[in-house]
């Protein structure tokens, strides 16, 4: 597999800061542009002060993210100035989906950037640099003919905590276009990684110490991967074949469609212990109406069905989901739905977000937008709803032993932290012997966004207890 050529002799280290927003395809790319950028002589460092190269790793999907973008690139602009006049040399990287997305408009606007890449070119960040380095302003935005991820590094390092789990790009892109959505204008045409790079990728995190493994994909459950055997797999046949791999003790994926959820896909929840009991499923509303103009192929009904197919299969599994109030032409009698359908499912997380009109998406030119106001009461309605769901559901392990991935050092000393299979923290008593192990756990404290417990006594039949929102 081609990969770029280290130089000859390993240049001195120099210091990369990569500062990233938005989704976990968002962090997965950061983690794969330091490994290219390792191959250049860099190491990452933890301030800017420290750094020769700066990347802004952005996400574009809502305004709020966007401006986030401008206001740290004013700021960095100050630090180059500084650096400069001090003799010494800052180059700024503006990446991700607004360089994607408005990578014409940066060099207008922000000129001191030096290099502008989108999401599918950041396999050339060398090639780019060394063109950075002699004055040029670079700007590589398009979706280029070859695969990103033939050029990359072969080993990607698993990244979250302790180096125990990790996340696995497997498709990129999206075909829906949903009405709010930039993704599809941001990432390109949906893209599946074949299933021997997969497995590859993820046998080799797995050797690097990695026990946890997310799937990623802005349509994870649409990958459908060429496959060792000449066939073309589905997801649910991807995770069997990755739940053969030894040592690989958790999977999970995200973020999926509903209309991709396939039979197969729910029998990988029933049947592979691997596969953990939590499912990040977006409905976006709960209204018919709005459904249809945000053009998410589905009606409140098929998700509900799609939820009781989901138990049935698999009766502990707890859902989380993204939902937009103020959509256009959203009525109190619409949002009343979606507060109607997240009380009949029964959310364990949630993320909620205000309508933001996206250029270029259909709805966004709409003439009934909805009125800032009226967005963000609805907005606190439907939080104060999937909060006192979300606590709920971590009240209702009170008493429960529940499987925990014990990541690192907790808070206090004499305390471990680590990671339920509902991807809840969970702090308890012990030392660091517990480290990568995967313990039963008695949970005697709940709050809305952790728990406490203590290493249960008793035998424990791992993950297999239900618990639902
Ligand atoms: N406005 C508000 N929220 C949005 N999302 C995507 N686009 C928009 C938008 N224009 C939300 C959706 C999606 C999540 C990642 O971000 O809920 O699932
Ligand atoms: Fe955006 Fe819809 Fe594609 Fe998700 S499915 S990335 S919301 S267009």
């Amino acid at each position: 597999m081609p990969s770029p050529a280290p130089d000859k002799a390993p240049p001195a280290p120099r210091g990369l800061h990569v500062m990233t927003w938005g989704c976990q395809m968002n962090a997965y790319d950061s983690g794969r542009m330091v490994d290219v950028l390792a191959t250049q002589g860099f190491h990452e460092v933890a301030s800017p002060d420290q750094a020769e190269l700066i990347i802004l790793n952005t996400c574009h999907i809502r305004e709020r993210a966007t401006e986030k973008v401008f206001s740290e690139l004013g700021r960095l602009h100050g630090l180059k100035r500084q650096r400069q006049a001090a003799g010494g040399r800052l180059m700024i990287a503006l990446a991700g989906c607004v360089a994607q997305a408005e990578g014409e408009i940066i060099r207008a606007r922000a000129p001191y950037v030096d290099i502008v890449l989108g999401p599918q070119t950041y396999h050339r960040l060398p090639a780019m640099l060394r063109r950075a380095e002699a004055g040029e302003r670079v700007i590589e935005t398009e979706f280029p003919p070859e695969d990103k991820f033939d050029y990359l590094p072969g080993e990607a390092a698993p990244r979250g905590p302790g180096g125990l789990t990790a996340f696995l790009s497997i498709q990129e892109g999206c075909d829906k276009f949903c009405s709010f959505c930039v993704v599809p204008y941001t990432r390109g045409a949906e893209f599946s990684r074949p299933a021997a790079a997969v497995l590859a990728e993820a046998r080799g995190l797995v050797a690097r110490g990695a026990r946890e493994i997310t799937l990623l994909g802005q349509n994870v459950n649409a990958w459908h991967g060429a496959a060792p055997d000449g066939t073309s797999w589905n997801l649910g046949r991807l995770m069997r074949a990755l739940a053969g791999i030894d040592g690989l003790s958790r999977i999970r994926y995200t973020t999926s469609h509903p209309s991709d959820m396939d039979d197969d896909l729910i029998a990988a929840h029933r049947d592979l212990p691997q596969v953990m009991p939590y499912l990040h499923l977006p409905v976006q509303s709960g209204s018919d109406k709005v459904l249809a103009e945000m053009n998410r192929r589905h009606t409140r009904a098929a998700y509900m069905r799609l939820v009781a197919r989901l138990r049935a299969a698999r009766p502990d599994l707890a859902l989380s989901t993204d939902i937009i109030v103020g959509f256009p032409g959203e009525t109190d009698r619409d949002f009343a739905d979606t507060l109607d359908l997240v009380r009949e499912v029964g959310f364990a997380q949630s993320y909620s977000f205000a309508y933001s009109a996206r250029p270029g998406t259909g709805a966004a030119t709409r003439a009934d937008q909805v009125p800032d106001p009226v967005k963000h009461e609805r907005l606190q309605a439907l939080q104060a709803l999937l909060f006192a769901q979300q606590a709920d559901f971590n009240a209702r392990c009170l008493g429960r032993t529940l499987d925990v991935l014990i990541v690192g050092p907790g808070r206090r000393p004499g305390q471990m932290s680590g990671r339920t299979p509902y991807l809840q923290p969970v702090h308890l008593p012990g030392g660091p012997d517990l480290t990568g192990r995967i313990v039963p756990v008695t949970i005697e404290d709940a709050r809305t966004n952790s728990l406490g417990g203590r290493l249960a006594v008793r035998p424990h039949t791992p993950e297999q207890e239900p618990v639902s929102a």
